[in-house]
């Protein structure tokens, strides 16, 4: 997709990622519609770039509905929807608050679906349009302790994978950022820090360079490394050992334990 002059709606993009993706675009010539939950921190980026600025809970349908509406009549058309708000919870799922789990669901997995289908017919009718999902590489594999948060990653790539097909011929091409671990505050936002020495988070500068070049490219899929492929192609060709590996060097959260 060519980038300039475009208008795009970057989802949870009053920090983190989010933020870069917005700052990224405007650098590329793309009106951007700022969002987020929180109203200072999406006014204040919104700011920066000059954009426009929605505030919205992805979690409450009615909310959801004047997002859609209000981004597409800022500009007057939405050429790209970047989803990229998400959020995550780490623990034993035996001891998951089981309100966390709609939370979750709705945030990463139902919003997106909801978001999509209400921006999608214009674009179709345009015959032209972009949306990208910023998955994780915890949906590509699963992963002990964030359970509940890999499986909602997981549903959105094969989500974004099932309109890819559907959109063949329409002009609208659909697109998957894959990260690893990002340098930003997702983690302190879970309720837990990122504690591994490995892999070391990437910075968010690069790796919001690289969901837009993604989208440049019309390339299906990027993901943030291209070690990241290693884990779900052994887990889809040697299911037994990957497992055996993922047990031994993988998160060590096990159920009935401190964590
Ligand atoms: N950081 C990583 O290591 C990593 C790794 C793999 C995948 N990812 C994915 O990358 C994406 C961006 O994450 P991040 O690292 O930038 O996280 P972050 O720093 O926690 O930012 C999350 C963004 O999503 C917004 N958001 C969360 N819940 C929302 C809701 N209910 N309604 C509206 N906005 C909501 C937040 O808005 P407010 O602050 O205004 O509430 C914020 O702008 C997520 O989808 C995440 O799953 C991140």
């Amino acid at each position: 997709m060519r980038l300039h002059g475009r208008f795009a709606l970057v989802t949870g993009s009053s920090g983190g990622l989010g933020a870069e993706i917005a700052r990224a675009l405007a650098d590329h010539g793309v009106r951007v519609v700022v969002h987020g939950r929180d109203r200072e921190r999406t006014r204040a980026v919104a700011d920066e770039l000059g954009a426009a600025p929605v505030v919205a809970d992805l979690a409450d349908p009615e909310q959801l509905v004047r997002l859609a509406e209000e981004a597409t009549a800022a500009y007057g058309r939405l050429d790209l929807v970047v989803h990229n708000a998400g959020i995550g919870w780490q623990g034993g799922f035996d001891r998951m608050p089981p309100d966390r789990i709609p939370d979750l669901v709705t945030t990463n997995l139902v919003a997106p679906m909801t978001l999509s289908r209400a921006v999608l017919p214009a674009m179709v009718e345009r015959g032209r349009g972009h949306l990208c999902f910023v998955t994780s590489i915890a949906g590509r594999t699963g992963v002990a302790g964030e359970a509940v948060y890999a499986a909602t990653k997981a549903g959105l790539d094969t989500f974004a994978e099932s309109l890819r097909l559907e959109a063949a011929g329409t002009g609208v091409e659909v697109s998957t950022f894959v990260p690893g671990v990002v340098d930003t505050d997702f983690f302190t936002h879970r309720g837990t820090p990122y504690a591994r020495s490995r892999p070391r988070p990437k910075s968010v500068e690069t790796v919001a360079r690289q969901v837009v070049s993604l989208i440049a490219s019309g390339r299906p899929e990027r993901y943030a490394d291209q070690a990241l492929r290693v884990a779900p192609v052994m887990r889809s060709a040697w299911p037994a050992a990957y497992t055996r590996l993922a047990e031994r060097w993988g998160e060590q959260t096990r159920w009935g334990g401190d964590r």
